[in-house]
């Protein structure tokens, strides 16, 4: 999401004149897009903060800011503790940043961290790299309030931008040659154009151009519809590839997080998932250590993943953020045991992954050829449908772009290899 806000950033300035550097000593701008979402993400932006300073003092004096969650969660106060930073502009007030910068050059600080009910930069077209993968934000904010989430306080209510708006910039991608479009939001299910729901927009989406494959994050449980499902399996160039974050395996612990399903009814969603679209794969976020959780709770989420087989997952320990309901609750997990029950859920991922990547032994796949593999330019690597990384010896004549069958040969816990057929 931050990465899509980036482009967005850059689009905006880029319409005034800017320009980017790969330099930093060459910069008159220096913005951080940052993250509130777990306490680490915002350790990580002081740090960085402290690094930039020397491009602030002496002849190059460059305007620092800091947009995104950590500018709407802590306002001024980033400008008065933080000398050096010029502007704090949050997530619905990117379209000022020019006016900002104008009076940051001019020597006043600026502030900006208003959140908005409609703005979806809708009219606004990100800058892109050239390349095969693109992110393109299709709704903004959440109403959701999962009770350990900073994210209804940093990007405010629920928007979708319109269904119009979405397909020129898809017809525009198909032109560029992109080749892999993943359609973003907080919370994708809920997306509405005027009783255009999430899957009226993917079916829009996959006919601009059958040789882009769509894929979409995140989705809520609760959200997902059987028309959505339906919507997946009948179009070939929507990827059989589902983040589906579960959270937690306790409904005790479910039920204080305010995620509003319960395991059963989590479990058989999946179960007419993997029904209506065969071969369809999961990945999912697990919080370990929330407040109160037992062993037995740690013991439910394990479960969860033995029972569901999730081809991948996002793995956080409990990180308490001020003003959402958890943050009145005790954090009565110690470090220790979050760390060791983190590092259980860790373990046990990376041999469900491994296993399920040895069964895909012999199977032929249709990969989409990404570059050079990152360890040797003598291998190229390509994604399934199903999102995992293939290598396959380089051979003249593939060109990055191209969809080829692979028959898989060997596997680990994160990577496939194969052979072209
Ligand atoms: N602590 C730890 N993880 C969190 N997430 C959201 N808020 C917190 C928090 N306070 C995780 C959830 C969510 C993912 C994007 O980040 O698993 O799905
Ligand atoms: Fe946060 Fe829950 Fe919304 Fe996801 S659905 S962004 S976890 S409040």
């Amino acid at each position: 999401m931050n990465l899509a806000d980036t482009e967005l950033v850059m689009g905006i300035l880029q319409n005034k004149g800017y320009s980017l550097t790969n330099e930093i000593t060459e910069a008159n701008v220096i913005l951080l897009n940052t993250c509130s979402i777990r306490d680490n993400a915002e350790q990580r932006i002081y740090g960085r903060l402290g690094n930039l300073k020397k491009y602030k003092e002496g002849k190059q004096s460059a305007v620092i800011g800091i947009l995104g969650c950590m500018a709407e969660r802590l306002r001024k106060n980033l400008i008065e503790d933080k000398k050096m930073v010029d502007l704090v502009v949050g997530p619905d007030e990117y379209r000022r940043l020019p006016e900002f910068l104008d009076g940051a050059f001019a020597g006043e600080k600026g502030i900006g961290v208003k959140l908005s009910r409609t703005e979806t930069y809708d009219d606004i077209i990100p800058f892109r790299e050239e390349g095969l993968s693109a992110w393109l934000s299709v709704m903004r904010g959440c109403d959701k309030f999962c009770t350990y989430c900073v994210v209804p306080f940093t990007r405010g209510r629920e928007r979708s931008r319109s269904l119009e708006s979405i397909i020129p910039e898809i017809k525009l991608l198909s032109e560029r040659g992109f080749k892999d479009v993943t359609l973003l939001g907080q919370n994708v299910n809920s997306y509405n154009d005027n009783g255009k729901d999430f899957a009226d927009l993917l079916a829009a989406c996959a006919a601009v151009d059958r040789d882009i494959r769509f894929r979409f994050s995140t989705s809520h449980p609760q959200d997902m519809s059987d028309k959505l499902l339906y919507t997946i399996a009948e179009n070939d160039n929507l990827c059989n590839y589902i983040h589906l974050p579960v959270q937690s395996g306790s409904n005790r612990i479910l039920e204080l997080m305010n995620r509003t399903y319960t395991i059963e009814h989590y479990y058989e969603l999946i179960d007419k998932a993997r029904k209506i679209i065969p071969g369809v794969s999961f990945s999912t976020d697990i919080i370990s250590g929330f407040s109160t959780e037992t062993y037995e709770d740690h013991i439910a989420t394990l479960d969860v993943m033995m029972k569901v087989r999730y081809d991948g997952a996002y793995m956080f320990k409990y990180s308490p953020r001020e003003g959402t309901k958890a943050f009145n609750m005790e954090d009565d997990i110690d470090e220790e045991t979050k760390s060791k029950r983190l590092s259980e859920i860790i373990d046990l991922q990376q041999k469900i992954s491994f296993e399920i990547n040895q069964e895909m032994i012999g199977n032929v796949e249709k990969i989409l050829i990404e570059g050079d593999s990152k360890k040797s330019n003598e291998f190229l690597a390509g994604r399934t449908d199903t999102n995992k990384i293939v290598i396959i010896p380089k051979l003249h004549g593939i060109k990055i772009g191209d969809y080829l069958k692979v028959k898989i040969n060997r596997a680990t816990s994160g990577t496939l290899f194969g052979d072209l057929i």
